[in-house]
Parts: structure tokens; C-alpha cells; sequence
């Protein structure tokens, strides 16, 4: 192979990872993270996120910004909302230690089937440092959504992978996990232990 061939190989190459670089986010802890969290008792995170009607370069921009502050907390998803912008956007990596796995940016997620075998897993939330409470849902889902191309997709999610994408979609609705916990004595104790108010969370009937 000559090199003027070689060369062109790589310049193609390098065009391709150019493509994609928009979300190619180092899995690695920022002293200073692009995003401010908000935390249980801030209204922000009661309301309810809008629709993305354009998924465009601001969109993966804020998706990237999401990612390097999710890897930054040491978490495996984040929600718009709580980064105090109302739009129905969620980052999920369940494999935060491998540098190679791809995170799932999903956009106007929507969970079509839930399975009726439902699960126990010990929650916790960038927002509620520190509190780690179990709480039951569905086992398995079916999710539609967007990815940050723009491109429609559907998954079945099953195990910490469908945990994680339930708990991130209620944070687009309004809804903390805390709201969900069975064991109320439990959930008080750890939410007084860690300085945040019981008032602050709104049970589901
Ligand atoms: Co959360």
C-alpha cells in the first residue's frame, strides 16, 4: 500500500470518529463537573420535563454535559431535571468501569410494556446523596425513545438496566424514588440522618 492510499484510509477513518465524537465522553471524574445538581426539596425537581421536538447539536451538548456530570457523582443515570432543565432527556451507563461501553442517551422515553413479575433493588439518587432505600417495580420494560442521532428506537430492559431507566423516567415526571418506598420508617430515618426533609417527599397512593 502506498502511502498517499494509507493516508487516506486514516483521513476516512478520522472522518467517522469525527460522526460520533459529540458523545464520545471519557468515563472519568471532573474536578469541576459542566452541571449543577439539584437536590430533594428543590421545586425543580417536581415538574414535569417537555418534549424535545429537535434533537440537535444543543441537545447533544447538553447530553455530553450530562454524561461527564453523572460520571463525575459516580452515577449510572441522570434525568435533565436534575440539572434544573425541563426537557425529557436521561443518560443511563450500568457499566460506568468500562471504558469502552457505549452510554444510552435516550429522548421522549416512553415505557410501552412493563412486565407483571416485578423486583426488589436498593435505589439510590444523585439528588439524595447518601440514601439507599429498596423499592419494588417491574422487572422487565419495553422502552421507545430517541437516541441523540435522532433515530427511533425500542428496547427491552431487564435487571439493574430496567431499574435504572424506571427511575430516571420518573424524574421526568416530577417523581423521586423516595416517593415510592414501602418501608416509611426506614426511609425517614435515612432522609433525617442525611439533612433532608420527610416533607419533601410525596408518597404514590
Ligand atoms: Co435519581
Amino acid at each position: 500500500m502506498d502511502v498517499e492510499t494509507e493516508l487516506n484510509i486514516i483521513s476516512r477513518d478520522a472522518g467517522c470518529k469525527v460522526m460520533t465524537a459529540q458523545l464520545l465522553v471519557e468515563k472519568k471524574k471532573l474536578a469541576n463537573p459542566p452541571l449543577e445538581l439539584h437536590y430533594l426539596g428543590d421545586r425543580v425537581l417536581r415538574q414535569p420535563a417537555k418534549r424535545i421536538s429537535k434533537i440537535d447539536d444543543d441537545i447533544r451538548l447538553l447530553a455530553r454535559q450530562m454524561l461527564q456530570t453523572m460520571y463525575s457523582e459516580d452515577g449510572i443515570g441522570l434525568a435533565a431535571p436534575q440539572v434544573g432543565v425541563h426537557k425529557q432527556l436521561i443518560v443511563v451507563d450500568c457499566e460506568p468501569d468500562k471504558p469502552t461501553t457505549p452510554p444510552l442517551v435516550l429522548i421522549n422515553p416512553v415505557i410501552n410494556k412493563v412486565s407483571r413479575e416485578v423486583c426488589v433493588i436498593q435505589e439510590g439518587c444523585l439528588s439524595i446523596p447518601k440514601v439507599f432505600l429498596d423499592v419494588v417495580r417491574p422487572e422487565v420494560i419495553e422502552v421507545s425513545y430517541k437516541d441523540e442521532q435522532g433515530r427511533p428506537q425500542r428496547i427491552t430492559a431487564k435487571g439493574l438496566l430496567a431499574r435504572v431507566i424506571q427511575h430516571e423516567i420518573d424524574h421526568l415526571n416530577g417523581v423521586m424514588f423516595v416517593d415510592r418506598v414501602d418501608n416509611k420508617l426506614a426511609m425517614n430515618q435515612e432522609l433525617t440522618k442525611n439533612g433532608f426533609s420527610v416533607a419533601a417527599v410525596k408518597p404514590i397512593q
